[in-house]
């Protein structure tokens, strides 16, 4: 069982780690343009592993991607960070452009694979790794809903001083300002949060989590990665052990949620065969608006590119 993160920056090293620390694959690829750093990083990370007590082996190689034949998933995390002031949308003609690269060098030698895309802005460079691809779209998701999740539980867990294990809670819709926020789906270990909490504390977490990802690239002049490369490793957890896990992920929605041909974060059932189940919830009339708000936003950015004739 192999695993291929593409990118061996901060995020795509830090999913290999977590993938590594997990123990549960035998070999984990890195692989970067640029000379070198993925076989440094591979050669450090594998380092570890007497400590951190894992087998997985990590290796790197620069653009050669004989290496990464027959993986059974692939991580895209290749792209230009956001820098501050930079919105996601500035970064979508150069990303698009090696999102689609990668993608043809991936499916030559991974035919079969299951692609996790990471590269902002996610929800339109799932759609360039889809339309490069031409893999059935239960192969092909984006990583945005878990990490989206993650900081709204992580913000919860603070304000009401509980376990942020116990916080299962749901998000959907595009990654970013227009995430679709479902207080009616949060509980903290049964009870609905709405219970625990008063709305106005609630309605300012949703915001701090809208504003998660920027306010980290304020404060550290580049975009976050423990939280989202932990996340796209969960995904990869998912999907390598069968897991069947429940998580929002962005996919391919043609006719769910009233919505067609849109890449856009619904919750999903991830599995061996990649999006095993979109699980159609049941929305509010307020839920499905800004829902549908939030995939106009996607689609609009789908149409740029489209336009740019990159793909
Ligand atoms: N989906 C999310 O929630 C989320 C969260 C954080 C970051 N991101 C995005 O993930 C991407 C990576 O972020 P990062 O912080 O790791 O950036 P980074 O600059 O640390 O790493 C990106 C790596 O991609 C490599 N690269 C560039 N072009 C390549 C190509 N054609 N082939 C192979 N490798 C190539 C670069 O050499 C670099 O090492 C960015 O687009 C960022 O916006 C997404």
């Amino acid at each position: 069982m192999k695993v291929t993160v593409v990118g061996a920056g901060n995020v795509g090293a830090t999913c290999a780690q977590i993938v590594a620390e997990k123990n549960i694959v035998q070999q984990v690829v890195l692989i970067d343009i640029k000379e070198g750093l993925s076989e440094g990083k591979s050669l450090d990370l594998w380092q570890t592993a007497p400590i951190n007590e894992y087998d997985t082996r990590i290796t790197g190689s620069t653009n050669d991607y004989s290496k990464t034949a027959g993986s059974e998933v692939v991580v895209i995390t290749s792209g230009l960070p956001r820098k501050p002031g930079m919105s996601r949308d500035d970064l979508i003609s150069i990303n698009a452009g090696i999102v689609k690269s990668v993608t043809e060098n991936v499916i030559k030698y991974s035919p079969d694979a299951k692609i996790i895309v990471v590269s902002n802005p996610l929800d339109v460079m799932t759609y360039a790794a889809y339309v490069t691809s031409k893999f059935p779209k239960n192969r092909v998701m984006g990583m945005a809903g878990v990490l989206d999740t993650a900081r709204y539980r992580a913000f919860l867990a603070e304000a009401l001083d509980v376990s942020p294990r116990d916080i299962q809670a749901l998000l959907m819709g595009g990654h970013g300002d227009t995430m679709v926020p479902l207080p009616r789906y949060t509980t903290v270990s049964g009870i609905p949060v709405t219970e625990l909490i008063d709305e106005e504390k609630l309605n300012a977490i949703i915001e701090r989590t809208k504003k998660g990802g920027g306010k980290l690239v304020n404060l550290m002049g580049t975009s976050a990665w423990y939280a989202p490369g932990s996340a796209a490793a969960q995904m990869v957890e998912a999907i390598v052990m069968d897991q069947k896990r429940i998580f929002p992920c962005c996919v391919k929605l043609e006719g769910e949620f009233g919505l067609n041909d849109v890449f856009v974060g619904v919750p999903v059932k991830l599995g061996k065969n990649g999006v095993e189940k979109i699980v159609e919830i049941n929305l509010t009339a307020d839920e499905q608006a800004l829902l549908v708000e939030s995939a106009a936003a996607v689609k609009e950015i789908m149409d740029v590119v489209d336009g740019m004739n990159i793909l």
